[in-house]
């Protein structure tokens, strides 16, 4: 049933997704509708994409329309491909459509054609209203009405081609796909010595392609933008001949969509396959990803990023109601995409965001390869450099009195850790300086326990989860036995990797300079953490796959919840003392509580919670509860505290459960997020060891993730900055989100079913 218009004050809010799928589409439509909805709207599904907004194919949205979606992959409201919006009588089909059901706000989700179409539609939209109302098609009160099309787009495309955003919705689920299905290619490459050759999609732009070659240790990559030369054939058989002379029994290849040559032909699987099998004799298999690269489950970052799209998307849309003001025909409103700016959601001009993607396209076919790359942004270009040297052997033997780094690893083992251990050697290596592993911690350097890492030995690590030096949770403590430590190894420069304690080390070795002229090396370090605590950057290593193994988890229970009487879900998860994970557990997987300690509860807040739980389960508007615990978030509060709390209001009519997600979190596998940042932290340490003038005048920093650069951040300054009682930074900018918990789960009463 339609709601009654009430003008000016209930807008209509249409939601559409085109183009390719790509998951995560459907946490944005989800934030979209129950945005819209708390904000008293009316919210529209716009069915198969444009082909729906021209036929009619609409339905009003419910709350419960959206329920139990986040963990779907596709688009639960259809896409297409439309060929009739292309044209200006199928567009103007369309607007007819949302005169008719007075929608003129619209947010579309879909890649670079997608949102062209949105913004012609929005460049034709004044036209459309004054001819329809002439043609007696629509009355004097709809065109006034619908004087202005307000339009936010949302990148939702596998590709990555958006130039102002650091990540499209679905590209970091279709890297996973790509890295899985790679990771277990390689297994049985390795038993029978193969090589692979793996066709990746990506139309026409190689960011799939480039990325996931860094992440798996690919020995060749083709991608779109870097057409290779006439003498490609020597020169991937002569990179695969030198591995294979490193040990490697196996190689990977990957070929990106569209990749030609230098004259514009196309480069494929087969043609790659022979050019080996007959210069090398290896045998040579080919591996067509295809769809399999948009399917399967979203990965945590797809999710977030959804959401957090699909919600600011409303917020553009309704602010740019109040900044028409005076009702003036035409073009008052600008359209704006959402993008991901480091960890920030910001918006850029649709207009000018399609003329950078199409002038970067553009440039490809013109065969300016360099300047395409330069306008698909810095971390390309950076991705493009290191691959080089991470895969590339050494021609040479480094010489004994060259210079010595070390690396250790603090804290508990996690994801990331090894893949900044794999590139800081490789780039250290290729500069003729030796690396040092020191095993198990700080006991380590003082027992002589070290390892000396190679270009060959450290082979593989980029894909190996928890920590290959075995991490171990200590500080530096008896220092005169550790300056021994270095002294003896003569080491130069040294990288911590880890957390809290990984910065506070650092910290005592700056404050020691003065008594142990050993500890005036430069120092870095790679926060990799999963309680995400580390001061001076805003995401460590680790969370990213630490998050994507809890969704997995946190989407059984929900699911076995949704089928029991036990519909109260207590989950822990660790963190320390920082409510990070549990915060983000619970926005990717539609979680209703998120207990955290920077967000305080008492024992009265959560009676309250749990009656109006059973009020709602009753209702019938719940079908399950789940709350999520942070392992530190309140010593009066513990889980069994919670359930003790619910058993009593459920009465049994409700079985309230605890699980304690316990060291499972830490994950496997690192995801391609861990391993692809890892090298790319591991690879920023070694510039600033080697070159400590890079790093300002402090030469002992944390290399911290800033908007989308990793910046040296000296651990002096942030001595203020952190409560070293809890362990934490005081500002966590993730604490805006939190509120979003509740906006996205609880149903404001006013709204019926
Ligand atoms: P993507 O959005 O993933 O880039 P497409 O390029 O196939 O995928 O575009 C999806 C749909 O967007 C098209 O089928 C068409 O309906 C619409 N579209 C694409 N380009 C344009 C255009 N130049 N003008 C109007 N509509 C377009
Ligand atoms: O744009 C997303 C994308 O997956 C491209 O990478 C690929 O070229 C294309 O869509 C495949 O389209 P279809 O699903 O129509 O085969």
């Amino acid at each position: 049933m339609e709601q009654k218009f009430q003008k000016g004050k209930n807008h209509g809010i249409g939601v559409l997704t085109s183009g390719g799928d790509s998951q995560g589409m459907n946490a944005a439509v989800r934030a979209v509708v129950r945005e819209t909805l708390r904000q008293g709207h009316r919210c529209y599904l716009i069915r198969e994409g444009y082909t729906g907004l021209i036929t009619g194919n609409i339905d009003q949205a419910t709350w419960e329309h959206v329920a139990n979606v986040t963990h779907l992959g596709g688009s639960m409201i259809g896409t297409s491909r439309c060929d009739e919006f292309r044209t200006t009588d199928g567009r103007k089909k369309a607007a007819k459509i949302m005169f008719d059901r007075r929608i003129f706000h619209l947010i579309v989700i879909g890649g670079d054609g997608s949102l062209m179409g949105a913004q012609k539609l929005k460049e034709e939209w004044g036209r459309f209203g004054e001819e329809l109302f002439a043609e007696g098609k629509i009355t004097e009160e709809v065109a006034n009405e619908g004087r202005e099309l307000h339009l936010a787009g949302i990148v939702g495309s596998i590709d990555n081609d958006c130039i102002e955003s650091d990540k499209s919705i679905g590209s970091d689920t279709a890297l996973h796909r790509i890295c899985e299905a790679i990771d277990g290619l390689v297994m049985t490459a390795q038993s029978h010595q193969r090589v692979f050759v793996v066709e990746v999609m990506g139309r026409h732009c190689g960011y799939l392609a480039l990325t996931a070659a860094i992440a798996v240790e690919a020995d060749y990559v083709f991608y779109p933008e870097i057409p290779p030369d006439d003498k490609w054939p020597e020169q991937l058989c002569h990179q695969l001949e030198s591995v294979r002379k490193y040990g490697k029994r196996q190689n990977v290849i990957i070929i990106g969509e569209g990749v030609t040559n230098s004259k514009g032909m196309k480069i494929g699987g087969k043609q790659v396959k022979e050019e080996i099998e007959t210069r090398l004799g290896l045998e040579v298999r080919i591996a067509t990803l295809g769809h399999l690269q948009r399917g399967g489950e979203p990965t945590f970052l797809d999710r977030l990023l959804g959401l957090r799209m699909g919600h600011e998307a409303v917020l553009e849309v309704l602010k740019t109601t109040e900044d028409v003001g005076s009702p003036i025909a035409g073009q008052k409103t600008v359209a704006q995409v959402m993008c991901l700016r480091g960890h920030n959601i910001e918006r850029n001009e649709l207009s000018r965001v399609i003329r950078q993607t199409e002038t970067a396209n553009e440039e490809m076919q013109q065969r300016n390869y360099d300047l395409a790359c330069r306008l698909r942004g810095f971390g390309f270009l950076d991705k493009r450099t290191y691959l080089n040297f991470v895969s590339v052997p050494l021609s040479f033997t480094i010489p004994e009195d060259m210079k010595t780094f070390a690396v250790i690893h603090i804290g508990s083992p996690c994801a990331g850790m090894n893949a900044a251990t794999f590139s800081f050697t490789r780039m250290a290596n290729h500069s003729g300086i030796k690396v040092l592993g020191i095993k198990n911690g700080w006991d380590g350097l003082k027992n002589g326990d070290v390892k000396l890492l190679t270009w060959e030995n450290v082979q593989g690590w980029a894909q190996a989860g928890g920590s290959m030096l075995g991490a171990k949770r200590q500080l530096p403590s008896e220092l005169d036995k550790i300056a021994e430590g270095l002294n003896t190894h003569k080491v130069d420069g040294l990288v911590i990797i880890g957390g809290f304690m990984a910065f506070q080390s650092a910290l005592v070795f700056q404050k020691n300079r003065s008594d142990y002229s050993c500890l005036s090396i430069p120092i870095v370090v790679i926060p990799a953490t999963i309680s995400n605590n580390c001061p001076g950057t805003c995401m460590s290593l680790g969370v990213d796959t630490a998050l994507n193994e809890i969704c997995r988890q946190v989407d059984n229970i929900s699911q076995n919840a949704m089928g029991s009487k036990n519909k109260v879900m207590i989950i822990e998860t660790m963190g320390s003392r920082s409510g990070f994970l549990a915060t983000m557990t619970a926005l990717s997987t539609g979680s209703q509580f998120a207990l955290i300690r920077q967000i305080e509860t008492n024992e009265d807040d959560l009676y309250k919670l749990a009656v109006e739980t059973k009020q709602r389960l009753d209702s019938g508007n719940l079908d399950k509860f789940l709350l999520i615990r942070s392992e530190g978030a309140s010593e009066k509060i513990s889980a069994i505290t919670v359930k003790m709390v619910f058993d009593q209001v459920m009465k049994n009519k409700y079985g309230v459960r605890i699980t304690n997600l316990g060291y499972s979190q830490l994950g496997g596998h690192p995801s391609c997020f861990d391993r692809q940042m890892g090298i790319r932290m591991g690879v920023r340490a070694f510039e600033g060891i080697v070159k400590p003038d890079k790093m300002g005048k402090r030469d002992c920093c944390v290399i911290g993730l800033r908007g989308s650069s990793l910046r040296y951040v000296p651990v002096q300054g942030l001595e203020n900055k952190v409560c070293f009682e809890h362990g934490i930074p005081l500002h966590m900018w993730w604490l805006k989100l939190h509120p979003l918990v509740e906006a996205m789960t609880k149903k404001p009463e006013r709204i019926s079913t």
